[in-house]
């Protein structure tokens, strides 16, 4: 059996609202390995799973995720913009997540928010939180901001990390190396089969996101990719069943 890890891209968020519990719960159903989820911190410190800044998009409220405490974001509803018979879903925290996942064999791919609001201490607080479950080597742990990435590595060097971007870096295994990361979290246009087989040369892997198209699936799992990101983790479970490498 193939050992290609089947991230669930915010959970299952093609047919659940994202990063939601139904939708985690939902990935596991449908053949995810892996669950891909965004991390952003409230103004209490608590570790919120949602994409944006705002809780705009998502919920029903108005604002910044920063502006609002856990106890304050845990009454959104974070379901009834996506399908009316999802109200009633919220926020959850990392810790939820993780208590989800705990017994299982999952992945779990932490995206650090940190990009636009630099969240104070969030690196401390996710390894923490990682470390209380004892989940370090099933985590990855992955952002666009690769200094909050060497962070992580000086502080928990035994978990592994993966760099988020969205160009065609020259030689990124070479990179990876300089932040001292294990993956690369390449956008799928950044991804071409021969550097896949020169990053694992590198003992560098390639986790490329979003990939949601059959073919373009297939075209990494014969390129041996360590993983996929995919917002369709029922297509790509399909897929990696058939292929049965
Ligand atoms: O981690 C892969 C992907 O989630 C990065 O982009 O904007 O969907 O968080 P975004
Ligand atoms: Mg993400």
């Amino acid at each position: 059996m193939t050992q290609i890890i089947n991230f669930a891209h915010r959970g299952a968020s093609a047919v659940c609202p994202e990063n939601t519990m139904v939708a985690f719960r939902k990935a596991l159903e449908l053949g995810a390995t892996g669950i891909e989820t965004d991390v952003q911190m409230a103004k209490d410190g608590k570790l919120v799973l949602i994409h944006d800044e705002s809780v705009n998009r998502t919920t029903n409220g108005q604002g910044w995720v920063k502006d609002y405490t856990f106890d304050e974001i845990q009454q959104l509803d974070a379901g009834s913009w996506f399908q009316e018979s999802f109200r009633g879903e919220h926020l959850p925290s990392l810790e939820e997540l993780l208590l989800l996942t705990k017994d299982k064999e999952t992945i779990i791919n932490i995206e650090l928010k940190n990009g636009i609001i630099q969240y104070p201490e969030l690196e401390e607080r996710v390894i923490a939180t990682i470390r209380s479950f004892g989940m370090e080597d099933r985590i990855v742990i992955s952002s666009f901001n690769h200094y909050s990435l060497v962070k992580c590595k000086s502080i928990a060097p035994e978990i592994r990390t993966g760099i988020l971007y969205m160009e065609g870096l020259y030689e990124p295994w070479e990179y990876a190396k300089t932040v001292s990361a294990d993956a690369l979290h390449a956008n799928k246009y950044a991804v071409l089969p021969e550097w896949i087989e020169e990053a694992k040369a590198n003992g560098i892997v390639y986790h490329p996101f979003t990939v949601n198209d059959s073919e373009e699936m297939k075209r990494l799992i014969v390129a041996k990719v360590a993983g996929i990101i995919t917002d369709h983790p029922d297509r790509l479970h399909h897929l990696l069943q058939i292929e049965g490498a």
